[in-house]
């Protein structure tokens, strides 16, 4: 029996983003209007405060692992980024194993990306077995009899208008690739979605734009089940003919009002989830809901 962390999209920030000239005539500068001036700052107000708690509680929790499904920055500056992981535990021994992978927010500009600041600060995270040790992603880790397998869906967009994703065909390549090696139930952690709450497409400037190829390359690479973040409302998907294995959204783990993340207990490829949600007013994490999942495969 293991017992799994799963948390997403905690946006943390730091007053000192350390600006430089460039970055004022980037994305980001209109990132950072969005931030301040129009709201999305204030909604994670509470941001170190609730993750602090929730990295508190998971040391006693007895988790066998930790999966981060993204967005640790709001603006992807190296200060978010040392902040985060400083706060998040990266590195800490006296925590679980984690993996991780990166949210569209910390991949924001290609120059971040180039820069490589996600991978520098959480890069005791991203220890797996790769099936071509030239590329970062994607990469699996055991845990107990579960492989966890990592892919990265976040790019960089131009504008702040679009926040797409894709895994591109190359590393969807190399997925299918590293799942026929791997043996025992397999449940891959990426930021995107596939579907809404709703089970619909999710709106074209939020979608993962090469879904359809992901969740064939999925399918092939004998998924059963796909974790992620992006969308800061948890949620279940049960598996339908289209999608054969249960989807789970994280929601955020630390934006005011919707702050929530999951514990997933496996047994065999029983998979009895738990969503736990911030009370403010006690200073604890609550149950909310409780589903009962499978992971797919034979
Ligand atoms: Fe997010
Ligand atoms: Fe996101």
């Amino acid at each position: 029996m293991l017992r799994f962390l799963h948390y997403s999209d905690v946006h943390l920030t730091v007053p000192k983003l350390g600006w430089r000239p460039r970055d004022v005539f980037s994305k980001k500068a209109m990132g950072w209007v969005n931030v301040r001036l129009l709201g999305r700052g204030h909604r994670f107000r509470h941001a170190a405060t609730v993750a602090d708690a929730m990295i508190a509680d998971a040391r006693h929790r007895g988790h066998d692992g930790i999966l981060f499904s993204g967005d640790a920055t709001k603006l992807a500056f190296e200060p978010e980024f040392a902040f985060a992981a400083e706060r998040l535990g990266v590195g800490d021994g006296a925590l679980p194993p984690a993996v991780c992978v990166p949210g569209n927010h910390d991949y924001y500009t290609r120059r971040d990306v180039r820069i490589g600041h996600f991978e520098k600060h959480f890069g005791p995270w991203l220890h797996g077995e790769r099936v071509d040790g030239t590329h970062r992603y994607p990469f699996a880790r055991r845990v107990g009899h579960v492989w966890v397998v990592c892919l990265n869906s976040s790019h960089p967009s131009v504008l702040n208008t679009t926040a797409r994703g894709t895994a591109g065909r190359k590393q969807l390549e190399r997925l299918v690739k590293l799942g026929r090696i791997l043996d025992g139930p397999k449940v891959l952690v990426t930021h995107y979605p596939l579907r809404t709450a709703r089970g619909k497409l999710e709106r074209r400037s939020h979608r993962l734009v090469d879904h359809a190829l992901a969740l064939a390359a999925a399918r092939e690479a004998g998924i059963g089940l796909w974790l992620h973040g992006h969308i800061h409302q948890p949620f279940v998907l049960t598996p339908t003919a289209a999608i054969p294995f249960p989807v789970v959204c994280a929601g955020s783990a630390t934006q005011t009002n919707k702050w929530a993340h999951n514990e997933y207990v496996i047994d065999g490829r029983a998979v009895n989830m738990t969503r736990r949600v911030w009370n403010p007013t006690e200073g604890r994490f609550e149950e909310q809901a409780k589903v009962k999942l499978e992971i797919a495969g034979a």
